[in-house]
């Protein structure tokens, strides 16, 4: 069972979007602080848009130092860059477009290309940019990795019963979702992080976020479940709706 203390429970969706969005610039600081630069792997599906358009608005934008932030991808879609379908277009537009970042920051996941060649490149750029390389058995350590959840309990495109969830060596992996072709950052990467957060917010979810939080008891073939960086913090966005079913095990409101 998770930690409550990792639990950040928002009364409903804007306002824990807010509170996300002042936590991503707060994280961003320090490591920028610390270390010169921020990497973030931002997460796709639509949950996020709303956190990638507050942080581009005139309330956020200037408090983010872009030129030493460098976005990735926690998964893509097999489609072109170009497609409504594509995580990179949603964050392109949400956030990459009106924001100074330089163009080279920006590490995008090719869903143009066969997903094998794909997730070879994308491990690739990843050796250059975090200099590990010459040590494959060390995977990239990301300043902070953002999910969403499923309600079928994947994350990324970790999807339950994918053999991409087996894989404890190669940093990125081709997945699927039924026929649609993916690509999706491994476990090995993912429990690297020095943050994990996982952003999921509406009714939809509050089974399966009992579930995985193990509120519900269960053996759980749920991905989202695996999730636990090894040295890093692991943080839980929510709203209300999403955490009806665990209200009982939430520290009472001060
Ligand atoms: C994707 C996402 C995926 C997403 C969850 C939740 O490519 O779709 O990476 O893992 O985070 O499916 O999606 P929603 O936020 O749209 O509910």
């Amino acid at each position: 069972m998770i930690d409550s203390s990792s639990l950040h429970v928002h009364p409903d969706q804007a306002s824990a979007i807010d509170a996300l969005a002042r936590h991503v610039v707060a994280q961003a600081r320090v490591a920028i602080a610390e270390r010169g630069r921020f990497t973030w792997a931002l997460a796709g599906g639509s949950t996020p848009r709303r956190l990638y358009e507050l942080l581009a608005s005139e309330q956020y934008r200037t408090n983010v130092e872009w030129s030493k932030v460098y976005v990735f991808f926690g998964d893509e879609r097999c489609v072109p860059p170009s497609s409504d379908e594509s995580n990179y277009r949603m964050a392109h537009e949400a956030l990459l477009s009106r924001v100074p970042i330089p163009e080279g920051n920006v590490l995008r996941m090719a869903g143009e290309l066969e997903p094998e060649v794909a997730a070879e490149a994308y491990a690739r750029a990843l050796g250059d940019v975090f200099a590990t390389a010459r040590f494959p058995e060390v995977a990239p350590q990301f300043d902070l990795i953002l999910l969403g959840m499923g309600d079928d309990g994947h994350t990324a495109s970790l999807f339950p019963g994918s053999p991409a969830l087996e894989e404890k060596v190669r940093w990125v992996s081709a997945a699927k979702k039924g026929e649609q072709s993916r690509l999706t950052l491994t476990y090995p990467v993912l429990n690297a992080a020095r943050e994990v957060v996982f952003l999921v917010m509406g009714v939809s979810k509050q089974t399966m976020l009992a579930n995985v939080l193990g509120f519900k008891g269960g053996s759980p073939p749920w991905p989202a479940v695996n999730v636990r960086p090894t040295q890093g913090v692991l943080r839980w966005f929510i709203d209300e709706a999403a955490a009806a079913l665990i209200q009982e095990h939430l520290p009472a409101k001060s």
